[in-house]
C-alpha cells in the first residue's frame, strides 16, 4: 500500500512556528512515528510552499497510490487550482489541519477543497495525519 502525505505552505517550519497552535515537533520527527506506526505501509512525503508544485505531486500520484493525506495550509482557504487538482485525479485524498480550523479566524472556517475529498480530519494535532492514514486502511 503506498500513502503520498503532501504538506503546503509553511509547513516545513512545524516545531519553530506558532507552537502554541502547531506544537513542538518537526514533521521529519513525527513521519519516522508513523514510518514504525504503520511499517506495512509505504508512506511518501512532500512539502513545497508553491501552489504549481502541489498540484504537480497531486497529478503525479493520484492515479496509481492507494491514498493522499493532503494538508494544503493556508491554500486550502484561497485554491480554486487545488480543487481541481483534486477532482481530476483517482486517488482519494483525505484533507487533514493540524488545528482546528473550525475554532480559528472565519477565513480558516472556508475550505475550497473539503467537497472534492474523502473526508476532513481538523484538530487532532499531528495525529491528524496518523487518523487520516487510518481511514485508508479501513476502506
Ligand atoms: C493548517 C490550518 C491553516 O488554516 C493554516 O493556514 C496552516 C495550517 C493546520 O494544519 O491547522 O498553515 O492547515
Amino acid at each position: 500500500m503506498k500513502i503520498q502525505i503532501i504538506n503546503g505552505a509553511n509547513l516545513n517550519l512545524l516545531g519553530i512556528r506558532e507552537k502554541n497552535i502547531y506544537g513542538n515537533e518537526t514533521f521529519e520527527e513525527y513521519l519516522e512515528k508513523l514510518r514504525k506506526i504503520f511499517f506495512n505501509i509505504e508512506i511518501f512525503y512532500f512539502q513545497s510552499n508553491i501552489e504549481g508544485e502541489l498540484i504537480n505531486k497531486l497529478h503525479e500520484v493520484g492515479f496509481s497510490y492507494n491514498g493522499i493525506v493532503l494538508n494544503a495550509g493556508a491554500y486550502t482557504h484561497t485554491s480554486v487550482a487545488l480543487a481541481d487538482a483534486i477532482a481530476s485525479i483517482t486517488t482519494s485524498v483525505v484533507e487533514v489541519h493540524i488545528s482546528n480550523v473550525m475554532k480559528r479566524e472565519k477565513f480558516r472556517q472556508i475550505s475550497y477543497i473539503s467537497a472534492y475529498c474523502k473526508g476532513v480530519i481538523t484538530g487532532f494535532g499531528l495525529d491528524s495525519y496518523r487518523l487520516a492514514i487510518e481511514s485508508f486502511r479501513i476502506s
